[in-house]
């Protein structure tokens, strides 16, 4: 439902909004959305977080890295590939790029501008293998809440069988939740 003007609806100041909500920008929340209803989706997210999930969004992502510096994990059909958002930069990803943001570094600040999707365009939630960049598991949500829909997804994987997080490719198991351990896979697979 976009939003109408509101005539007590004010202009508020940045800075003192994100020191308001600091303790919600770090784990175990790190996101804060900043108007409610709203068409476009305004967040900032903090770090530290890291993550094993792909999201394929539908529509395009606006990101302001305005503290500290992170970066997009991208799968581009089979291979992954490094977006630096460094402390400073804008960027604008197109629809349906596959992006696993990574914010190694605590206090970081990025705004994240997304929009509401229609009802029928769905989103997905994909995670490959670390070794053969292999797509593992896909799950498609209508999001209707960002902070309400995603838990539910993640876990839908993330409490599944061994069975069902191993690879149809090479057979590596996904390692779930545990982020930490795909990126540690993953980078060993670069390296090598
Ligand atoms: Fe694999």
């Amino acid at each position: 439902m976009p939003a109408r003007f509101d005539r007590y609806s004010k202009p508020f100041n940045f800075q003192r909004w994100i020191d308001a909500h600091a303790q919600l920008l770090k784990p175990p929340v790190g996101n804060q959305q900043v108007w409610q209803d709203a068409d476009f989706i305004v967040t900032v997210v903090g770090g530290p977080n890291e993550r094993s999930d792909f999201h394929d969004d539908p529509l395009e992502e606006f990101f302001w890295q305005f503290k500290g510096n992170a970066y997009l994990e991208i799968w581009d059909d089979g291979r992954f590939e490094r977006v630096e958002l460094n402390e400073g930069d804008v960027y604008l990803l197109p629809p349906r790029v596959r992006h696993s943001p990574q914010r190694p570094e605590a206090g970081s600040r990025c705004l994240v501008i997304e929009r509401q999707r229609p009802a029928g365009l769905f989103d997905g939630f994909e995670w490959y293998c670390a070794n053969c960049g292999r797509l593992v598991q896909r799950i498609e949500v209508q999001l209707m809440s960002i902070v309400d829909d995603l838990p539910k997804a993640y876990a839908r994987f993330y409490d599944s069988a061994e069975d069902a997080r191993r690879c149809g490719g090479c057979g590596t198991v996904h390692p779930g939740r545990d982020a930490a351990t795909w990126h540690v896979m993953r980078n060993a697979h670069r390296s090598g």
